[in-house]
């Protein structure tokens, strides 16, 4: 899997003013602005981690509630999670400083050929495919072996060791709330659990420009998350992340401190589909820029090669047994073929066709 390289967004931004949008940013107006239902709809639920977590829930009040979340919404904001305000706030100030820095010095840290992994952009895959409004920085960090360090930013100085205890605290989050999630689907907490040891963790690093005519283009196409489980900590106080609910685009409003949590496309499978992954977006202010950090939480391989094995055998996918999923080129959505398409290429044609 591989992007081809396009230019630097901000960088173009700068150069212009941003008053002229190429015609490859250039969307129809209905993909931008869709059916938006501003004030209609309830927000996201918001789940309470320490409640959840710290025997604070003896009546289990906290833990119905995510499941209804998972199986209603597939999105909730976490709040009073357990990572420490200085590792959050040390993350956004590195990412930010990260942007800011000169065009030549992000690109010590650019994707190579054949790469995703570095600065730049992900799923581009043909010339004339249109482009989101938006530069990134793609990066593996669990198992710690996996990490590429040459494509770790060494400015600010700070970054790689903030990097690494965000990466730890998100994971630790990631796996307890997947404990929780599996015994609210009447698994053992370890179901999930073995799957996730020295499970696989990457970050997009998400930096969308300001743009005059923010209405048509879009800062992250429609896509659903492949991964389990994802942890977007929105940097500052632009908005812009949009899900697909009954038909219409639903802004979703941070609560400050909160992590926005969604169901990937591999849970959904793994749950039959009890646990949704959800279409969303990312639309762009036209006048402010926006940043973000969303750490996708996969499958160790070894749960992973299992999968394939069971599939090679022609078992049903779907299930909890180990032969539903696999992990190859889904670490995220596949963005290009836009919506939900890895889910779709995963399920096998319906048994009465055969
Ligand atoms: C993503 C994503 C949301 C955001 O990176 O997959 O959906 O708010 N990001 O940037
Ligand atoms: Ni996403």
């Amino acid at each position: 899997m591989e992007s081809l390289p396009v230019p630097s967004v901000q960088a173009m931004v700068a150069a212009t003013g941003g008053a002229d949008v190429p015609p490859r940013y250039l969307r129809p107006a209905e993909a931008v602005t869709g059916i938006v239902d501003g004030e209609g709809e309830a927000q996201i639920p918001i789940i309470d981690y320490r409640r959840l977590l710290l025997e604070l829930d003896p009546r289990g009040e906290e833990s119905a509630r995510l499941h209804s979340a998972c199986q209603e919404w597939g999105f909730f904001q976490l709040v009073n999670h357990s990572v420490p305000a200085d590792v959050v706030e040390g993350m956004k100030a590195n990412i930010q400083q990260f942007f800011q820095l000169p065009a030549e010095t992000k690109k010590r840290f650019a994707q190579e050929r054949g790469q995703l992994e570095g600065y730049g952009q992900l799923f581009v895959v043909s010339e004339d495919q249109k482009l989101d409004w938006a530069d990134m920085l793609f990066l593996y960090a669990q198992p710690p072996e996996r990490r590429k360090t040459r494509f770790w930013p060494d400015q600010p100085a700070t970054f790689r060791s903030t990097l690494d205890r965000y990466s730890g605290a998100l994971k630790d989050v990631s796996d307890s709330l997947l404990a929780t999630m599996a015994k609210n689907l009447g698994l053992k907490r370890e179901t999930i659990a073995e799957k996730c040891t020295r499970g696989m963790q990457s970050f997009r690093m998400n930096y969308y420009p300001p743009c005059a005519q923010a209405e048509k283009v879009i800062g992250l196409s429609p896509h659903s998350d492949a991964n389990l489980l994802t942890l977007v900590l929105q940097v500052n106080h632009v908005q812009g992340l949009q899900i697909k609910r009954n038909g219409s685009w639903l802004p979703v409003k941070p609560v400050p401190g909160a992590f926005i949590v969604n169901i990937g496309d591999m849970l959904e499978m793994l749950t039959n589909g009890r646990y949704r992954s959800i279409e969303h977006r990312v639309v762009v202010d036209p006048e402010e820029e926006r940043l973000s950090v969303a750490a996708f939480h996969s499958p160790n391989t070894r749960a992973t090669e299992g999968a394939r094995g069971g599939c090679r055998r022609g078992r049903r996918r779907g299930v909890w047994d180990g032969g539903a999923w696999e992990a190859e080129g889904a670490l995220l959505g596949d963005e290009a073929g836009g919506g939900k398409s890895f889910l779709e290429r995963m399920k096998l044609p319906s048994r009465s066709s055969s």
